[in-house]
């Protein structure tokens, strides 16, 4: 009922022309495969020359981040219309922008509104923190975090989650399928407390942390996980292709 996802997020990696030699990689390659949305999300330079890549393409965009308010005077910052005219994603309230950036829950929601609002599909991420973890506070941490991003959404449509524990983000310590498919579960119950049956049914939750070719199966093979968010593996072209060919494989 859902088309599973696999995202990669390259972060602050790639110049333009490296973005374009790796995104060359696997245009064929990705796609070939169908059943999988797939998303690259490069940095906000090589969105356009990414874009040029991929035109006749099954392979979708997203960007990193963006700004809510659509114009203005905000030195350096990327607005939700520009981004419109590129990519149809893009990532939202990721733990690295609420650590370095100082993004908190209220800022999350207004780009989440924003993104929303010019039909971008936002992939919000949470996800708890290692402290958090070993106190075992991850379902309140988690439920906090959905709620305060999605304060006064009414309409979900086009949203994507992306539970990412934080102490699993470029780690290589992934937490296992079992427990990402509860939390992914718990955030599933809890969306169907805030939305109607349909759209939470329909509403797309992914897995991110670690995951490589090696152990993605594990992930998503669990009946919860709709897919991925890829972050180092991602700029290896040969991962990301068998993480969305297991993804085929197991879900399509
Ligand atoms: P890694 O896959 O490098 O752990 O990063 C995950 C991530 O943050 C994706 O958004």
């Amino acid at each position: 009922m859902r088309v599973p996802l696999v995202a990669g997020n390259w972060k602050m990696n790639t110049t333009v022309n490296e973005a374009v030699a790796l995104v060359y990689k696997m245009r064929l390659g990705l796609d070939e495969i169908d059943k999988v949305e797939k998303v690259v999300c490069p940095p906000f330079i090589s969105l356009a020359a990414v874009k040029e890549v991929i035109k006749d393409s099954s392979i979708r965009l997203g960007a990193q981040n963006m700004y809510f308010e659509s114009s203005g005077a905000y030195t350096g910052e990327i607005s939700p219309i520009m981004l419109a005219e590129l990519c149809q994603f893009v990532i939202i309230g990721h733990s690295e922008r609420r650590q370095y950036f100082g993004e908190t829950g209220e800022i999350v929601n207004r780009k989440v509104r924003a993104a929303l609002k010019v039909g971008l599909k936002p992939i919000l991420c949470i996800g708890e923190r290692l402290d958090d973890y070993e106190a075992g506070r991850t379902e309140k941490v988690v439920t906090e975090q959905l709620e305060s991003s999605l304060a006064g959404i009414g309409d979900i449509s086009g949203l994507v989650i992306a539970y990412e524990p934080v102490w699993a983000i470029g780690t290589g310590k992934a937490t296992t399928g079992e427990q990402a498919n509860e939390i992914i579960g718990l955030i599933r119950r809890n969306m169907a407390k805030l939305y109607d049956k349909e759209a939470t049914q329909s509403l797309r939750i992914l897995y991110g942390g670690s995951v490589t070719a090696v152990n993605s199966g594990e992930f998503i093979k669990q009946p919860e996980i709709d897919g991925a968010l890829v972050g180092g593996a991602s700029l290896d072209a040969d991962q990301f292709l068998s993480i969305v060919r297991q993804t085929a494989k197991i879900k399509g």
